[in-house]
């Protein structure tokens, strides 16, 4: 299972790239505008730090201005991922890049019947919103779920399920089990799945024993 960060601070995305743990970024406006940055720059100096896709979303919706958007956001690096929204449009823009070759990652995914429409489009990812669909009582992981399974129905779909919004390490846990493909997160949680109780606990208890020993190891 893929590791992206969805972030739009570069210190974040710095740090977990250290950890060699890193696959990738995602971002959207909303993470862009929290950043304060310029989007264009912040995205090439992102693509500058990691070498997986770094996802970069169109502002516009209409196929017009936002197959110029993508066709920039691409020309940034080749690394971007040119993220649209799950419209007829966007799935219009999906097909155009991903024809050329561009990565596409289709967001705003909230059924398996638009799921299916990405991966017809082309989409390298897709990305179902489990957390927002949790929001309104229905389970986003059960929409995971139905994706995965469909996708491995069809070996002609190459779309990688890229499961997006994700709020604590059950989503990313449940979705593993699943076999989805990659999983967006932001950094607090991806920090969390480092935590166990009792890691914390045994390891103290490590810690103590072995001053009694009196021991280096260097
Ligand atoms: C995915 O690409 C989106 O940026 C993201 O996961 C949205 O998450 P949110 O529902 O927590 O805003």
């Amino acid at each position: 299972m893929k590791f992206f960060v969805d972030t739009g601070e570069i210190d974040d995305i710095k740090d977990l790239a250290a950890t060699g743990l890193l696959d990738g970024v995602t971002t959207n406006p909303s993470l862009i505008a929290k950043s304060g940055r310029n989007f264009l720059e912040l995205i090439a100096e992102i693509c500058g730090v990691v070498d997986g896709p770094v996802s970069a979303e169109v502002a516009a919706t209409d196929y017009a201005t936002m197959i110029k958007e993508a066709e920039k956001l691409a020309a940034i690096a080749d690394n971007v991922a040119v993220k649209v929204p799950l419209t007829e449009d966007g799935l219009k823009v999906c097909k155009a890049m991903s024809d050329n070759g561009t990565m596409v990652n289709v967001t705003l995914c909230f059924s398996a019947g638009q799921a299916i429409l990405a991966a017809k489009a082309g989409a390298t990812f897709i990305s179902p919103f489990v957390g927002r669909l949790d929001d309104i009582c229905q389970n986003g992981l059960e929409l995971i779920a139905d994706i995965c399974q469909i996708y491995s129905m069809y070996p002609e779909f190459d779309t990688e399920v890229l499961v997006a919004s994700v709020r604590n390490p059950t989503h990313i846990i449940e979705s593993a089990k699943m076999g989805a493909d990659v999983v967006t997160c932001p950094p607090s949680v991806i920090k969390q799945l480092y935590k166990h109780p009792l890691t914390d606990k045994g390891l103290a208890a490590f810690v103590d024993d072995w001053k009694k020993t009196g021991q280096s190891i260097l």
